[in-house]
């Protein structure tokens, strides 16, 4: 069960800032279980109360989008019998029947999309739109201009094709045997990113996933941590998913 201040399951469904929101309260517009809300303070059960706001059913019928910075050590799940998930980092968030839009492996980490929106997800995953993922790698051993164009016009993988054409760019040498680049591509194939750097010879040591579909990963957001995407963010990808 998950209770939360009626201010901030109102702020996270996208009506507003808390100021905002508040102020709706205030004017007696938002009702729980048909009842007027006492106040902002009022804690709901996201699952189970029913929340409206001019006499719109905001909880159970609404999508929920958040960004989340998976650190390292969680598995890309609802649930699972031994490792830590990635849902469990959102305990308490507003949102039935939340999951990951994705996967990053459990040592990957940055932006992962949770959501309730089934539609968004599987278009947004589905290999036929090729959404943008960009990943900053830190990798063994000293990326040549050769590697990077192999990585940008296709390397074999394994698979029955090369990779598709990706944008690979240098950017440092943090020692003179380490090399640190960015790396967007736009499909998706299982440890596609290791897999490919590991085809030129350069084992990924540190996978980060920055972008998505046009959304960058907020660098306010400690690893772990999450918060509602912007009614902006959310377009980019709907934009991207074709929606
Ligand atoms: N590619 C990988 O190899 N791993 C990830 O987690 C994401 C992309």
């Amino acid at each position: 069960m998950s209770r939360v201040r009626l201010d901030k399951l109102l702020a996270d469904a996208g009506l507003g800032a808390r100021s905002q929101v508040k102020l709706l309260i205030k004017k007696g517009l938002v009702t729980v279980n048909g009842q007027p809300a006492a106040g902002p303070e009022q804690k709901v059960d996201a699952e189970k109360d029913a929340v409206s706001c001019r006499g719109q059913l905001l909880s159970n019928a609404s999508f929920y989008y958040y960004m989340l910075n998976k650190p390292p050590g969680y598995v890309s799940a609802v649930t699972d019998e031994k490792e830590p998930t990635v849902l469990s980092l959102l305990k308490g968030a507003p949102g039935r029947g939340l999951f990951p839009a994705g996967r990053l492996d459990k040592d990957t980490e940055g932006l992962l999309l949770i959501t309730n929106d089934g539609e968004l997800a599987h278009r947004l995953l589905s290999p036929r739109r090729h959404v943008d993922k960009t990943y900053l790698v830190l990798a063994a051993g000293h990326l040549t201009p050769e590697d990077l164009n192999l990585l940008e016009t296709g390397v074999d993988i394994g698979e029955e094709k090369p990779t598709l054409p990706a944008r690979a760019r240098l950017l440092s040498h943090p020692e003179p045997d380490l090399s640190l680049a960015e790396l967007t591509i736009h499909e998706g194939k299982f440890h596609q990113v290791k897999r490919m750097f590991a085809a030129v010879g350069k084992p990924v040591l540190k996978l980060t996933r920055t972008s998505m579909g046009g959304v960058a990963l907020d660098p306010a957001l400690p690893p772990g941590a999450y918060r509602p995407l912007t009614g902006e963010e959310l377009l980019l990808l709907k934009n991207a998913a074709g929606l």
